[in-house]
């Protein structure tokens, strides 16, 4: 938003709006029914959360979650957002590196040994896999095209031939069994996202950052959940689809979904891949301190499932909307092939 009086913002899930706060700019967020709870889960949040983790929060200003619609007020924050510094504005890929290892330093020092506790046996079931199925099928069940794109059995994309994401899923899931089992539970940010972390971009340490839109502060989950979403923007670069700044030409036949061609359009698309590795080797560290070691396979896991787990919220019943749709998933099914790659041995692939 660019913090203009009277600006609104409608998302599928709220209306934001900037309004006067005596002297100073303030946004309204008022949920719509189905964005009602984790409106109500942010309220709470920010309500508990103690004094250490909340300087990375919105501040809480004013609030109803009884009375629907429920609504609360914060300062507008008139920061950059991550997508702002990896696509859009000249800063130099080492500012950028800075501002996201104080982000990872939060997590894993503060926001993820908060509040713990063990993972249970369906985790990986409730938390990715089932969500994953679900929303392919509903998908599936909305478009007659894309009921034939999503059921292919082969993705034939970069030259090469890929299992479908269902298929992959589930030799995932068996190949791996309970190493996708988080050692623990934590809370969590939830909903991870570029356009979710905002930095001050006039601060010269670079420390000073706000996490919007939580919505994982209740419930504990895997942090590899967290880093699955970060990693879908920066290597699957979801920001970009979701704004059609792709192209992609495909067809469907003969049980095969092929991809004649896929590019993403942005200028700075090797500022992402840096920061992408920079991000690889920070989470290897986080995992050595944490005593996780295999938070880097369930980060890329996690990945490849909510890109797939995503297409609902991009769909639309139209040409571009199909396309975008494809998009996610073809980035999904990718991102399945590189971790079995990556974490399969030759024997299992
Ligand atoms: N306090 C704030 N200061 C500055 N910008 C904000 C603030 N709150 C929200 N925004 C902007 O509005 C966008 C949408 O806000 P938010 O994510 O809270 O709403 P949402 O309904 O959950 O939207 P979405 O479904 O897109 O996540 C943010 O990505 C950010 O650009
Ligand atoms: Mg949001």
């Amino acid at each position: 938003m660019r913090g203009v009086l009277g600006e609104v913002l409608l998302t599928k899930s709220s209306r934001l709006e900037v309004l006067d706060g005596q002297g100073r700019l303030i946004i309204r967020k008022t949920g719509f029914a189905r964005g009602i709870g984790d409106l109500r889960a942010q309220i709470r949040a920010l309500q508990t959360l103690p004094e250490a983790l909340l300087q990375h929060y919105p501040q809480l200003l004013r609030a109803d979650s009884q009375e629907p619609p429920a609504w609360y007020e914060m300062p507008f924050y008139a920061f950059a957002s991550l997508r702002d510094l990896v696509f859009e504005l000249p800063v130099a890929p080492e500012g950028v590196e800075t501002r996201l290892n104080h982000v990872i330093r939060f997590l894993f020092g503060c926001l993820y040994s908060w509040r713990t506790g063990p993972a249970t046996e369906d985790y990986v079931e409730r938390a990715y896999s089932g969500r994953m199925r679900n929303r392919i099928r509903e998908i599936r069940e909305r478009d007659p095209e894309l009921n034939m794109a999503l059921g292919a059995r082969e993705v034939w994309v970069d030259g090469r031939s890929h299992e479908n994401a269902e298929t992959q899923l589930e030799r995932i899931l068996q190949k791996c069994g309970r190493r996708l089992l988080p050692p623990r539970l934590c809370s969590t940010h939830g909903q991870l996202e570029f356009d979710h972390i905002l930095f001050d971009l006039g601060e010269v340490q670079c420390k000073v950052f706000i996490l919007l839109d939580t919505s994982g502060v209740d419930t504990l989950a895997d942090p590899a959940y967290d880093v699955g979403k970060i990693r879908q923007c920066l290597c699957a670069k979801v920001d970009l689809l979701k704004q059609d700044l792709f192209e992609l030409h495909y067809e469907v036949r003969r049980n095969t979904l092929a991809v004649e061609s896929f590019i993403t359009l942005n200028a700075r698309l090797s500022v992402a891949d840096r920061l992408s590795s920079y991000m690889n080797r920070q989470i290897r560290d986080a995992a050595k301190e944490t005593g996780d070691p295999e938070l880097e396979m369930r980060s890329h896991f996690a990945e490849a499932v909510h890109l797939c787990s995503s297409l609902p919220y991009y769909y639309e019943p139209t040409e571009a909307g199909r396309k975008r749709t494809l998009a996610l998933y073809v980035q999904g099914v990718r991102a399945f092939s590189s971790f079995s790659e990556r974490f399969l041995s030759r024997r299992e692939l």
